[in-house]
């Protein structure tokens, strides 16, 4: 029984990747390093690829900024967490100097202590209000604020007196919006994607962004805006996969920009702690580390149009970015200049420390070339003939030390040849690159199908005819399927998880709603389902598939005359026998953590009008029970289909 069922499974995960991969978007997973030229710039080998301005040795041309997501400021948690980040907005951003600062969501915590249940808690954001104030970081860099998910928990409106973000933030802006960074030799354009859900369930339900067609409308005419500028940025709390949005999609709509910045995943704790990857066509994506446990910062230098980026780690001292010539896993061929890097005359480092930088020493491929010299603020310049490396990948090391005693050391590749770009992991480029949303609902529909279809199909079919091809497994299932008690009661629990509501209660406090597979409704409004299909999948395949196969196997040993303490007692494969026992009590065990955890995230409603957790709990506790309590089924192995109920 166990292992018809684990094939099952196998097929339909099979199934569903092939269909999700036919289903186009998941085709760039697969080729992370193919990248398409965007047709209105030209390349490297074009006019602008290799006009000037040309990377010498003076401080021009330049401007950094830096990236910092998911802080979550919380009254419960990590107590250094608030006077670290006031550090970060004072000291940090005092050595660095950035000419701005973006902060890519997740400001607040917006969590129970038990960090299950959610909501805006007013202190929380006071508190990040005053370490702006505190540190007067606006008035020394342009601090760029936006909202992530957590800052949208529980919110029913834009105006709700609980968003507060409306009134602490620096920003206040709501919604996308396109900002130009403008400078004596360039404008830059830095474009926000504000997918965040309005209105906002708690958790766990706004996991994934949602962007419809106006929204889409409104950033297509910023892309098409940001074209004057002589490079774009996009940025945003969530990565492209896991936002919903209508075809064709987040991705090609930001095929313009040389990237797009996020966060919202964290380091997937702790398992991918660098998350960077290549769209199709050709913008890279960088995810960010949280701030939140890992303290770490970005930051991003255009030297010349060229973008260059060092991930660091908060107080560790020196940080280097070597922005000529820059990392050849990061070249955008469609929209940087990269002929520039031929025609330079200067290897440009930034160095930042908060003590004096003593010595910047480079050298290429292990052969040392010299030491830069400081060419104003931190950029540090040394002369280079890049003649030398117009072919292959190349390795440049510099080693940056401070009056402090501290050095570090940062290597990277570089190429001259603009098509030579390394490709990105496929765990990156996955975790990016798919949109999990289609994956996840073309798995679940097909996993209830194979549900709904196997019980039906058992139900009308004769026992003979199936069982020179399946024997004993299918046995089981034609007894379960025959008798009226089991069968009604699993295709309810199968229809009501395709279909029926999940529970019904206080989606957003004050504000009832239901949470379907296909969405969440909230007082009249429709979010569109992403992450429930996923919750769907893993009910389906830790409950719904797990008690069938258990009730089969149990009524299988009734109908051979067993009861649970006979059965239990029978010399031999009494391990056995106790494992699935055990393994089915697990499964309750986890269908009651889920209870637990609806009553704790959505309440007292949600918890008792829940068909799939509450109801299906004590449906799965009242089959297993009747299951071996029951009058034994009628049916023998050789019986024709006149099974009793
Ligand atoms: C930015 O674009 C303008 C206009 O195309 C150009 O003159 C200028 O050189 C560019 N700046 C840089 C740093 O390339
Ligand atoms: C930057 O934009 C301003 C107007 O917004 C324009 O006057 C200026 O020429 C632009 N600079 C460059 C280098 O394109
Ligand atoms: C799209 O979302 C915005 C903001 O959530 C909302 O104001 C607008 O009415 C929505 N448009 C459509 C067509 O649903």
């Amino acid at each position: 029984m166990l292992k018809l069922f684990g094939a099952l499974v196998v097929l339909g995960l099979a199934l569903a990747f092939i269909t999700s991969w036919v289903l186009d978007s998941y085709d760039t997973a697969w080729h992370p390093k193919r990248s398409i030229r965007h047709p209105s710039a030209s390349d490297g080998d074009g006019p602008k690829g290799s006009s000037p301005p040309f990377p010498g040795d003076e401080l021009n041309n330049i401007f950094w900024f830096v990236q910092v997501s998911d802080i979550h400021i919380s009254r419960f948690h990590d107590p250094k967490r608030i006077p670290d980040f006031e550090k970060f907005c004072t000291h940090t951003i005092d050595v660095i100097k950035p000419a701005l600062v973006l902060a890519t969501g997740d400001l607040t915590d917006a969590k129970t202590e038990s960090k299950v249940g959610s909501l805006q808690h007013e202190v929380e954001w006071q508190a990040y209000h005053n370490a702006l104030k505190k540190s007067r970081v606006m008035e020394r860099t342009k601090w760029i604020d936006i909202r992530g998910n957590h800052d949208a928990f529980n919110i029913m409106s834009l105006d709700s007196v609980n968003n507060y973000y409306r009134k602490y933030s620096a920003n206040q802006k709501v919604g996308s919006f396109h900002y130009v960074h403008t400078t004596p030799f360039g404008n830059y354009s830095f474009v926000c994607v504000d997918a965040t859900l309005t209105p906002g369930p708690k958790r766990p339900y706004n996991f994934f962004g949602i962007l419809n067609q106006t929204q889409m409308d409104l950033l297509n005419k910023f892309g098409a805006e940001s074209l004057k500028s002589n490079q774009s940025i996009w940025f945003g709390h969530y990565t492209t996969s896991t936002i919903v949005s209508p075809s064709p999609g987040v991705r090609d709509m930001m095929r313009s920009a040389v990237v797009y910045l996020c966060g919202h995943l964290h380091t997937l704790g702790g398992l991918m702690p660098v998350l960077h990857s290549r769209h199709p066509h050709g913008t890279l994506e960088l995810e960010l580390g949280d701030w939140m446990d890992n303290r770490r910062f970005r930051v991003l230098a255009f030297d010349h149009d060229l973008l260059s980026f060092s991930d660091l780690q908060f107080e560790q001292w020196p940080a280097v970015l070597i922005t000529n010539p820059k990392d050849a896993q990061y070249l955008h061929p469609g929209v940087e200049p990269l002929g520039r890097i031929r025609k330079s005359t200067h290897i440009r480092i930034l160095a930042f420390s908060e003590a004096p930088i003593t010595a910047v020493h480079v050298s290429i491929d292990g052969e040392p070339l010299g030491t830069g010299r400081s060419a104003g603020g931190p950029l540090y310049v040394l002369l280079w003939d890049p003649t030398r490396y117009l072919t292959g990948l190349h390795t440049i090391t510099v080693k940056v030390e401070d009056s402090a005693g501290r050095s570090v050391v940062r290597e990277q590749h570089f190429t001259l040849e603009d098509t030579l770009s390394p490709s990105f992991g496929f765990a990156q480029s996955f975790i990016l690159l798919t949109d999990h949303y289609i994956l996840g609902r073309a798995l679940f529909i097909f996993m209830v199908f194979l549900n709904v279809a196997v019980l039906i199909a058992f139900r009308f079919l004769h026992v003979s005819s199936s069982r020179a091809i399946f024997s004993q497994s299918c046995v089981s299932l034609h007894l379960i399927s025959k008798m009226d008690l089991y069968y009604y009661s699993l295709l309810m629990l199968n229809l009501c998880t395709a279909l029926g509501p999940w529970f019904i209660g206080e989606m957003i406090d004050g504000h009832s709603g239901a949470c379907f597979a296909f969405g969440v409704f909230i007082d009249g409004h429709f979010l569109e389902g992403s992450l429930t299909y996923v919750v769907g999948v893993i009910q389906l395949l830790f409950f719904n598939i797990p008690l069938t196969s258990y009730l089969c196997w149990s009524l299988h040993h009734r109908c051979h005359g067993n009861t649970l303490w006979t059965h239990l007692a029978r010399p031999g494969r009494r391990g056995r026998t106790v494992a699935v026992h055990v393994f089915m009590l697990l499964l309750l065990t986890w269908q009651a953590h889920s209870c637990y955890f609806l009553l704790q995230t959505y309440g007292v409603t949600a918890f008792f009008l829940s068909p799939v957790r509450t109801w299906a709990l004590a449906l799965g506790v009242a089959l297993v029970y009747w299951a071996w309590t029951g009058p034994a089924p009628l049916f023998r192995d050789s019986g024709k289909s006149n099974s009793s109920s």
